[in-house]
Parts: structure tokens; sequence; C-alpha cells
């Protein structure tokens, strides 16, 4: 690899790939579906791309513009999130969405080439009023605003959620015609949707959500995981622990294979036979579970214990990435201004820019 640590700096190659990626601030912690859904995975991509990831709270307020109390400690939450996992700023570019302001001019001109029924038609968009969000203009507006996310900073790859992939694909496509109608300003961007399974509540419920109350946070306890596993829902017909179970899509399992080491597979294996055969009571296999989350959950929070004890560095981190992120911005709307023409008292002072 040409890039790696270099006097304890990481080194990102030249021509190393641009990720954005990004999660708006509605909550202030991460459950163990995040982590396999993203979290994970951006762990391992940061050492392969050039990582920005933003803290969409301008998103956020489309559906919490009541709720903007909470932001700051929600911020605050997802960067505790973030480095306690291991996604290091040496690596990342943490950006806090709002205070690069450019990405709403950009967002205005991205607009100005978008049908006001391709938003209209918009699946997300659906959804969030069937679920009795308001019917606002910045609702409606969600794609542009993330097209603009994703073509600020000139990335190539979008690691989302299925759930996102259209919206992807729209920055894809409103990069296309701004890139024939005006010059070749933008990198066409791609979704990188992972092969992870959602891992089911512990309710048995086929996604863990925080609003459904079935989740395990990378903040719990040992106590608190150890009673939310012991509480899990398993296999439903299964009454006597001499009853035969089912492995598949049984929440325990799920875990287990998610969260066991590589040592915990022999062990995980025998389980699923003697569970299947009816040898093995739930209670038991729920201790082991308790066990293999705490051993993985135990770095997790001495990280974090760790960046509490030092107030100001989530603050630092967040404001280093986003001057960073912000300088970038600036550049390429200075080159969407000079393909749009727009660049009217730009062009006799190129050198004092
Ligand atoms: N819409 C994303 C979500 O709800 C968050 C987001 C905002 C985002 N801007 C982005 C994700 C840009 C990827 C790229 O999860």
């Amino acid at each position: 690899m040409a890039d790696g640590k270099v006097a304890g700096e990481f080194k990102k190659g030249k021509n190393m790939k641009r990720i954005l990626t990004g999660d708006r601030p509605t909550s202030d912690s991460f459950h163990l579906g995040n982590y396999v859904g993203s979290l994970k995975n951006r762990v391992k991509l940061q050492d392969e791309y050039d990582t920005f990831i933003l803290i969409a709270d301008l998103h956020a307020l489309t559906t919490h513009f009541d709720k903007t109390k909470d932001l700051e400690k929600n911020i605050r939450g997802l960067m505790l999130g973030y480095l306690s996992v291991g996604l290091d700023p040496a690596k990342v570019t943490f950006v806090l969405q709002s205070q690069v302001p450019e990405v709403l001019e950009l967002a205005y001109f991205l607009g100005t080439l978008t049908p006001r029924a391709v938003l209209e038609r918009q699946p997300a968009l659906k959804e969030k009023l069937d679920q009795g969000e308001q019917d606002t203009f910045a609702l409606l507006q969600y794609p542009v605003l993330m097209a603009a996310d994703i073509l600020l900073p000139k990335a190539n790859l979008v690691p989302v959620g299925k759930d996102q992939k259209a919206h992807v694909e729209f920055a894809r496509d409103i990069a296309i015609k701004f890139n024939n109608l005006y010059g070749e300003v933008f990198p066409l961007p791609e979704p990188l949707i992972g092969d992870v399974p959602t891992l089911p509540g512990t309710d048995g419920q086929s996604k863990m959500g925080k609003s459904l109350n079935n989740a395990i946070f990378l903040t719990d306890s040992p106590e608190e995981v150890e009673k939310k596993v012991m509480s899990m829902y398993t296999d439903p017909k299964r009454i006597h622990a001499n009853d035969p179970g089912t492995v598949e899509g049984n929440p325990v399992f799920i875990y287990l294979d998610a969260f066991g080491a590589d040592n915990d597979h022999e062990q995980i294996t025998k389980y699923k036979e003697l569970y299947r055969k009816g040898q093995v009571g739930d209670i038991e296999v729920k201790k082991y579970l308790v066990k293999v989350l705490n051993i993985f959950l135990d770095p997790i929070r001495e990280n974090r214990a760790r960046l509490e004890r030092d107030p100001e560095l989530v603050e630092r981190v967040l404001k280093e990435g986003t001057a960073k992120a912000r300088s970038e911005a600036q550049k390429t709307l200075a080159e969407v201004k000079s393909a749009m023409k727009l660049d009217y008292f730009d062009q006799n002072n190129q050198d004092t820019r």
C-alpha cells in the first residue's frame, strides 16, 4: 500500500478516491444495527479512501425543525460514537453541514436543473409524509441538498443503505446534467451499497431502531446489555429447553454470528447444533451472547471514556474537518460559478483569490 502511517501521521495516497457519507443528527447514540449496517464498513473504508463523514444537521431540520435544542447533544453523541468505534480523525474528515454554507448555494444551482416532478415522485418523500412529517419545501428539496453534499467535495463513492440509493442516483443524474450543460466539473458519484443484512431488534422485529425500543446501544453498560439479552425474543415455538429450536432468523444467533470473535466460531456452531436438537436452553445461549457482546463493546466503551476525558476533543476534530471541507467546497463552488459564467467579479481577480 502506498499510504500508511508516516511519523504517526496517516498519509493519504494522492490518487485515493473520495468517499462522502453521512448521518442526520436526530439521535445522540448508535446501536448495534448502525454498527453492522454502516459504522463497521466505514472503519474499513477509511484506509482505502479519502473519507468525508458529514453530520447533516440541515437535513435533520427537514423532520426535526422543532427539536433544534437537541442538535448540539446529538452532534456530540454521533462524534463520540464515530471516534469510539475507531474512525480516525487522521484519516477521516468530519464535517458539520451547516458550517459549510456553500452547500446551500450549490443546492440552489442544482435545483435550477431539477424538474419538480422528479422530486415529487421520490419514494422517500412519500414514506416520510406517510409517517406524518410536515409537507415542507425543505422535505421536497431533500435530494437536491444531498446531491450538493455529495458533489461539493467531488465524491466518487457514497456508501449508504438501500433506502438512500435513489438519492445517490439522483446526485449522479444531476452531475451528468450539469457537466453536459456547463462543462465537466463533477466526477460522477456512485452508491456503494454494502451487502450487510439488516440486524433485527431484540424483539425479533425485522429492524433494530432507537424509536422501536428494541435496540442495544454502543453506550449500554454491561448490565443493560445483560438485561436486554436475557429478555430477548428467540424462537417463539420453543417452550421447553428440550424442544428442537430454530436457528435461522433467531436474533440470538444472528447477533452471535455478527459479533462473535474468530475464536467464538466453534462454540457458536456447537450451540446451533445443540439448539436445533433441543439440547441446550435459551438461557445458556443468551448468557454466552451477553459475554460475546460485552467483549465486543468493552474496547468501544473504554475509547469513549477516554475521549470524554478531553471535553474539547470532539469539537476540535469537527472544527478542523469542517474547515478543510469548507476550503474544498469553496474551490468547487468557484469552478461551478466559472463554468456557469456567474463569476462576474472574479474574472479579473484570479490572482487575488
Ligand atoms: N440522507 C442520509 C440519511 O438520512 C444522510 C445524508 C445527508 C447523507 N447527506 C448525505 C448520506 C450525503 C450520504 C451522503 O441517512
